[in-house]
């Protein structure tokens, strides 16, 4: 059996970091043999330094670990980054810079020019842009990210439609969960019985981020999409599973036949067996009143985006509903996913060699 390539995960003591821990479990080409937070938790072992909060037990193995301190000496090559914007702006360059490939999940340069923002059913040739990194360049090392948590679900639906239609406007509100706020997040004297109507930048991530992810590779830098744009993000006392109403103007017009099949046939990784990447990558769901967080969060294992609620609308041309879970296809999964699809472009191998062989 070929040997797993081993990754760590800086910022695993958080929501995300621990998504990260789940979901590796059993991974079929990846090993956690690292673990890194703050100095608050450095030196610990996990399951003192971290306080668990998902549905499944913690792997023994992992609570047994000792935190590492967040430094580059003695990390694998393959990092999973689950930190805050603040302090991954400061902290994934000096990954990059020392060799490792750096599979982000915040928002500190997604928009950056040369740093790929990927979806791997969206847009894997986007991946491109690593090879402009100066880290990459120097040292091997380099920055992927994946989207904001409310971006994804979204740019899932849209993809299959503009592919076949072209979209040149999009409105969108969101109800958006609090776990998307990290632990402990949102106040429940703020959340409960209670929708907060605004969550910092995060308006502006969504539109940004869409039009990159939707946009085309010219050469090495990637033209967005020219669509207008409009976010509403709302905070709302859902546990997990952000739920998004979208109305969309086509360039040109579309059946709802022709919309449907357009998400049924969405299967652009299919045959390419990435382990985490849903067979399904956008379900249909025809009941009048799905999508529902608490009902179908977990569709694809957490991976999917579920659409319903499709119909004309009375200002663009279509509306519907969105639904994908935020830590898992909006967060963690969607970073995993990335680093299956580097390592099946040869990507992460030159990195794993290097360090077996220092
Ligand atoms: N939650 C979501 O749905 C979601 C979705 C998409 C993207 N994201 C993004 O993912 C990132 C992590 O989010 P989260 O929700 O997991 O946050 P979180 O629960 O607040 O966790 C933050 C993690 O960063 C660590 N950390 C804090 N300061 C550090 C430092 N100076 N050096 C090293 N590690 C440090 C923390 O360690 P300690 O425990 O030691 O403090 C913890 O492990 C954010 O950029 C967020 O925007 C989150």
């Amino acid at each position: 059996m070929q040997t797993k390539h081993q990754i760590g995960i800086l910022g695993a003591t958080g929501m995300v970091g621990q998504r990260f821990i789940q979901l590796l479990e059993n991974h079929p080409w990846f090993e956690i043999t690292w673990l890194a937070a703050s100095d608050r938790s450095s030196g610990k072992r996990y399951e003192d330094a971290a306080k668990w909060r998902l549905d499944t037990p913690c792997p023994e193995r992992i609570a047994k670990m000792i935190i590492s301190p967040a430094e580059t000496d003695g990390a694998p090559k393959i990092i999973f980054a689950a930190l805050d914007a603040d302090i991954a702006r400061e902290m994934e360059p000096r990954f990059a810079a020392a060799g490792c490939a750096v599979v982000s999940n915040s928002s500190a340069f997604r928009m950056h020019p040369n740093v790929p923002l990927v979806i791997p059913e969206v847009n894997a040739d986007h991946l491109h842009l690593i090879e402009d990194q100066t880290w990459r360049r120097e040292s091997g090392g380099y920055i992927v990210t994946n989207p904001n948590c409310s971006a994804i679900g979204l740019v899932m639906a849209l993809k299959p439609i503009q592919e076949r239609f072209g979209i040149e406007q999009i409105f969108v509100t969101t109800m958006q969960a609090v776990s998307g706020a990290g632990y402990p997040g949102v106040p429940s004297m703020d959340i409960l019985g209670n929708v907060v109507p605004f969550i910092k930048n995060e308006e502006e991530k969504m539109q940004e981020e869409t039009l990159k992810l939707l946009g085309s590779l010219n050469g090495d830098s990637i033209v967005p999409l020219p669509a207008r744009m409009s976010a509403h993000c709302n905070r709302v006392a859902v546990e997990d599973g952000h739920t998004e109403s979208v109305s969309i103007k086509l360039t040109k017009p579309a059946t709802k036949e022709q919309m449907l099949a357009a998400w049924a046939e969405f299967k652009p990784l299919a045959g390419q067996d990435l382990p985490t990447a849903p067979a399904q990558p956008v379900e249909w769901i025809a009941a009048e009143d799905r999508p529902q967080p608490r009902l179908d969060k977990n569709r694809g294992k957490g991976m999917a985006a579920s659409v319903g609620r499709l119909r004309p609308c009375g200002l663009l041309d279509w509306k519907f509903t969105v639904l994908s879970h935020n830590t898992i296809r909006g967060a963690a999964g969607a970073a995993i996913v990335n680093a299956e699809l580097l390592l099946s472009l040869g990507k992460l191998e030159p990195l794993a060699l290097a360090a077996s062989q220092a």
